[in-house]
């Protein structure tokens, strides 16, 4: 399976319109697909709201952002992808019949996946060339901010189209889960529809509300789920002896039971209640303003979780430790070629450009992004010496003794920017870099800054010589002084 640097969308509403964001902000290339022109103006929007959110999920230094292009040739899309990601509407014959064509018009070895919510696989797959590397990759919406994918093959899909795909949407910072065989509505639609049944038969009943309903879930469980399920959180709650006193506790009661397993009759009366109750949960606010509201909660407990290393936060940590190695990786040849020289100057080791939230009342780069932009360039440079994750693991660090930062000149947003930096000085324990921002085209100096580091033994608490190595590349580096 080939490696994916464009993706092709088919169907590009709601979920077409995540998964481009998406994609395109971790710097695939997005061909778009849709029967309906218009769409093309729909999915741009869609980009663009969703970029605040997820600009803001990480700091980690990105690669260049992915293209969008945009066509009503399905054909024409598949000839061009590398990996498709099917979003029509969730009718069985329309799904078969546009993925036996577009199968047709595309090499073998590229994937396709289909975000069905319910469909499956086996059925989906029947019609197509090599049926073998179609799958469903079944997100969540929004689908550029959720990390669930869930991974489902049929009778005819290979072992190989599923680890493709698993690589692909770790790759833009997913959670592949693979569904060991496949069921109508695959995992996690079977279990909120079976929540979702049970809220309809309660507004059916008048017992509760709908604002009632989601209030029993926001104050309570739904604050546990983001970081453990059902089952671990269930562990917990049998105390000692966990989730074995926990099932004769409570176990009988599923008897009995106290849920109903038959959808209500959807009558009219009960979707006005449903209607009625969500809008006046909505206050007035838009769904647009909803929405806002949902994405900004969703990176914050992301973010939280991150500390935790668990659920969701777990994805975002290991996608930023890519990203930094990645962005280490771009750098290299240049430190190598520096290295191998003798004559290092100046190093150009990240480029950037301004981010729209790195703003500040006065329109320029706010004032610590510099040191977060200036201490992205110092990780490339060390993780080239060998200070990488495995070093740190083993108790050696470096800490920061000293930074001052010199502003030159503004820098607005959208502007591409580089970082130059030199190894000044390498002692037994210390290390001193230069760092200049400058603007890319006319490389005129943006700030400058120099930063004292000290090697330091974190078990102990106290600093340390550099293992040989270390401070052999470091010094490698080091520019020769001044004549
Ligand atoms: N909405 C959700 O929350 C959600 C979540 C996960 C998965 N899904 C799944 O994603 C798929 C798409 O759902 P959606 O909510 O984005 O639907 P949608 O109605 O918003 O978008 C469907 C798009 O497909 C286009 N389309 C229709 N026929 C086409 C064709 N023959 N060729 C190309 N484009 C065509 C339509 O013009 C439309 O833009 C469904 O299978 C659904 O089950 C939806």
């Amino acid at each position: 399976m080939r490696t994916v640097r464009t993706l092709g969308l088919l169907g590009t509403g709601v979920i077409g319109g995540g998964w481009a964001a998406r994609a395109l902000h971790f710097g695939i290339d997005v061909i778009a697909a849709d029967v309906k022109p218009e769409m093309e103006r729909w999915i741009r929007e869609a980009v663009a709201n969703a970029e605040g959110a997820l600009a803001r999920l990480t700091f980690a230094p990105l690669p260049p952002k992915g293209r969008l292009s945009f066509t009503t040739d399905m054909n024409a899309m598949a000839r061009q992808a590398d990996f498709i990601q099917e979003n029509i509407p969730e009718q069985l014959e329309l799904k078969q019949r546009v993925l036996a064509e577009v199968s047709r018009h595309c090499a073998a070895d590229v994937v396709i996946a289909s975000s069905t919510s319910g469909l499956m696989p086996s059925d989906l797959q029947r019609d197509m060339a090599a049926p073998e590397r179609l799958l469903v990759g079944h997100p969540f919406n929004p689908v550029y901010l959720l990390p669930l994918v869930e991974l489902v093959g049929g009778r005819q899909t290979s072992a190989a189209a599923i680890d493709a795909a698993a690589r692909f949407y770790t790759g833009i910072g997913m959670h592949p889960l693979r569904v060991r065989r496949e069921i109508p509505g695959h995992l996690t639609d079977r279990l909120q529809e079976a929540l979702w049944r049970e809220i309809l038969h309660m507004v059916n009943e008048d017992v509760a509300t709908t604002g009632e309903l989601d209030d029993s879930i926001v104050y309570g469980p739904g604050l546990r789920w983001a970081a453990m399920g059902t089952n671990l959180i269930y562990h917990l709650a049998g105390g000692e002896t966990g989730m074995r006193h926990m099932l004769r506790q409570f176990g009988p009661c599923l008897k009995w039971p106290w849920t109903k397993l038959e959808a209500p009759e959807l009558t009219e009366a009960l979707i006005d209640k449903m209607v009625a109750g969500t809008q006046a949960q909505a206050g007035g606010r838009s769904i647009r303003e909803l929405e806002r509201l949902r994405d900004d909660c969703l990176v914050a407990i992301q973010q939280v979780l991150r500390q935790f290393d668990i659920g969701a936060g777990a994805t975002l940590r290991a996608l930023e430790a890519r990203l930094y190695a990645a962005s280490a990786a771009r750098a290299r040849p240049a430190l190598a070629a520096a290295a191998a020289a003798g004559a290092p100057q100046p190093l150009r080791l990240l480029e950037v450009a301004v981010r729209p939230e790195w703003i500040d009342y006065n329109g320029h780069m706010t004032d610590w992004r510099y040191l977060q932009v200036f201490g992205d360039a110092t990780d490339a440079l060390l993780r080239f010496a060998g200070v990488d994750d495995d070093y740190r693991r083993a108790g050696r660090a470096l800490y920061t003794v000293e930074s001052q930062v010199t502003h030159r000149a503004e820098a607005r947003v959208h502007e591409a920017l580089y970082v130059a930096s030199r190894v000044l000085e390498v002692g037994d324990k210390r290390l001193r870099l230069a760092h200049s921002l400058q603007r890319q085209g006319d490389d005129a100096l943006i700030a400058s800054a120099q930063q004292l580091y000290l090697h330091v033994d974190t078990a102990a608490g106290r600093s340390a010589p550099f293992s040989a190595t270390v401070r052999e590349r470091l010094a490698a580096l080091q520019a020769p002084p001044a004549s």
